[in-house]
């Protein structure tokens, strides 16, 4: 399943596996949202069908986002589900996710589903055994569905390298990590992707910096940072 950014699929030996699922972790602006939006937008080019759950984002911004990239979104509204949940309403959010999506999925049919960021959804449960039982069902509902799913997550406070709560980098199948970095001279910031982890398939353990332009995400596979 490419994600449509050439220099990623590469890393990814192709894409993602068919109905694996994907954790995209990185800090605030790292491009977990642009990433995410690539990847919908990826297949439904491909004639797939799409849903994206957005916890955070407005449906309207999202949308003006996918306009300002130059997409052609009402090509694909029988077929493309954008929807947004409001994190702060506990109980529908986590219906809707529980239950109501998995039944949304097969009645989309829908290939892709993407989930943007998890990690609103496992803030919602404050203890950490709730948490952990909560996003170990989801995944195993998730797992019996035709589709691949695609995670983003915060980082945690303590660690660039982690989820925000440290689940999902277990739970997924594939993870991919974004991050700043920061120059010697410290004049400069770039980004930077790793794919961390790939079940069932060969990948690259490369360091390659991306940029997110206008209309697509560049990844310099020839670049070398190390
Ligand atoms: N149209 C665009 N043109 C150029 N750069 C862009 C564009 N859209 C996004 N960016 C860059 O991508 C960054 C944010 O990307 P994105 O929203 O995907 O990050 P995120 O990891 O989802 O952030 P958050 O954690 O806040 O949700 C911006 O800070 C900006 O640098
Ligand atoms: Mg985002």
């Amino acid at each position: 399943m490419s994600f449509g950014v050439e220099g990623l699929d590469a890393m990814l030996s192709g894409g993602l596996l068919e109905k694996s699922i994907c954790a995209i972790v990185g800090t605030y602006g790292t491009g977990k949202t642009s990433f995410a939006l690539q990847f919908a937008y990826e297949g439904l080019c491909r004639g797939e069908k799409v849903i994206y759950i957005s916890l955070e984002e407005r449906e309207e911004l999202l949308q003006a986002t996918m306009a300002q990239k130059g997409w052609d979104m009402e090509a694909f509204d029988d077929r493309f589900y954008l929807l947004r949940l409001d994190p702060t309403d506990f109980n529908l959010a986590v219906s809707s996710i529980k239950s109501e999506l998995p039944a949304l999925i097969e009645s989309t049919g829908a290939s892709r589903v993407i989930i943007d960021p998890i990690s609103l959804f496992e803030g919602l449960f404050e203890d950490e055994a709730d948490r952990r039982q909560e996003m170990f069902r989801l995944i195993e509902v998730m797992r019996d569905e035709d589709c691949t799913l695609v995670l983003t997550s915060e980082t945690s406070p303590a660690n660039q390298y982690g989820s925000r709560y440290g689940l999902v980098e277990y739970l997924a199948d594939t993870v991919v990590l974004l991050r700043y970095v920061r120059s010697r001279g410290l004049t400069e910031v770039y980004l930077v992707l790793e794919v961390v982890k790939m079940r069932r398939s060969p990948h690259s353990r490369e360091i390659k910096p991306f940029e997110i332009l206008q209309n697509e995400i560049m990844v310099y596979s020839e670049a070398s940072l190390f």
